[in-house]
């Protein structure tokens, strides 16, 4: 009888050799994952850190804690795995007497875990009822958002968060469609508002994106994780960030720029009133981006761009 071998498909990881480099991974180093996903970029931080490094990784998601655990199990002494979100990143760090580390990495955006798992309402690719939570433990779904809240709210997202030109009329379009129950029938509604977009993007994406956005508070909570990861940064450690779409990637940017700066004053005053004083050098002055290589292989990498800053 033949035996029926199952491969275990990982969520390949982003910029690797990039992320290393960029971390400036040294054996004995203590780094933070903020999003250790299916672990990919914490096992290439393990491997590189050897002999003595050690990881914490923490994700809203225990599904891919769970994944990220069983990837890195070869390491089992060198890493310490938390369900946790961006915003308590100084309290898991804090319980374990984790600081000062020599890197943190921020892989931001979604893993192919939660792309192509059933049941997570995140794509338009399968028609599932509206969820798009990384934490499955919290309360506010997409079910919640699309037919909860009022037609400006949704307006205002999706304008915000999508950057939709049609968030208006997509808006209404929703609410006179409601109760919307699945990523189906969103899809639908979106593309019968006369959304567009370029050849071969699906025009409801945008409106996924912001949805997905306002659910799990992804800029809110980026934000929190930057300011607090700056503090548990030792002396000369770095900081990488990988972002996948222009509003996540403005907001690093703009975030690596403050912190740079010695003065953060309004332009046109005539002498510092602020006082700022930076706490971050930026390593790469442009922005990183995958070769075309790593495009071809892995197509969901062609919009990853990334970002390094050392603290001083
Ligand atoms: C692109 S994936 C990371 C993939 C990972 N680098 C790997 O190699 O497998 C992004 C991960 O960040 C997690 N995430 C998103 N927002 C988060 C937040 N506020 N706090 C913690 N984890 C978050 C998601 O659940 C997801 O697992």
């Amino acid at each position: 009888m033949r035996e029926l071998i199952t491969v275990r498909v990982f969520h390949q990881p982003v910029m690797v050799k990039e992320v290393i480099n960029g971390l400036w991974v040294r054996p004995g180093g203590r780094y933070i994952d903020c999003t250790i996903g299916e672990g990919g970029h914490s096992l290439a931080i393990l491997e590189a850190s050897l002999p003595g490094g050690q990881l914490l990784g923490i994700d809203l998601d225990s599904r891919a804690l769970a994944s990220a655990k069983e990837r890195l199990s070869p390491y089992k002494d060198s890493f310490l795995l938390r369900k946790a979100g961006f915003s308590q990143l100084e309290e898991v760090v804090l319980e374990h007497n984790y600081a000062p580390v020599h890197g943190i990495l921020f892989d931001l955006g979604l893993s192919s875990l939660q792309l192509g798992s059933e049941g997570r309402g995140m794509s338009f690719q399968r028609d599932e009822p509206l969820d798009m939570r990384f934490d499955l433990e919290q309360e506010l779904t997409a079910m919640e958002v699309v037919n909860g809240y009022s037609q400006e709210e949704l307006a205002s997202v999706i304008s915000r968060y999508g950057e939709e030109p049609r968030a208006r009329q997509i808006a209404e379009a929703i609410v006179n469609h409601r109760p919307v129950h699945t990523t189906g029938e969103l899809a639908y509604i979106v593309q019968s508002a006369g959304s567009r977009s370029p050849r071969r993007i699906n025009p409801a994406t945008r409106t996924f994106q912001a949805i997905r956005m306002e659910v799990n508070r992804e800029l809110e909570n980026l934000s929190e994780g930057l300011h607090q990861a700056v503090n548990l940064l030792g002396y000369t450690a770095r900081l990488v960030v990988i972002s996948y779409h222009s509003l996540e990637d403005r907001l690093v940017k703009l975030f690596l720029r403050q912190e740079s700066s010695d003065c953060i004053c309004p332009p046109g005053l005539p002498r510092c009133v602020c006082g700022h004083k930076a706490v971050l050098k930026l390593i790469s002055k442009k922005v990183i981006t995958p070769s075309l290589g790593e495009v071809q292989a892995n197509p969901r990498s062609r919009s990853a761009r990334l970002r390094i800053a050392e603290h001083i």
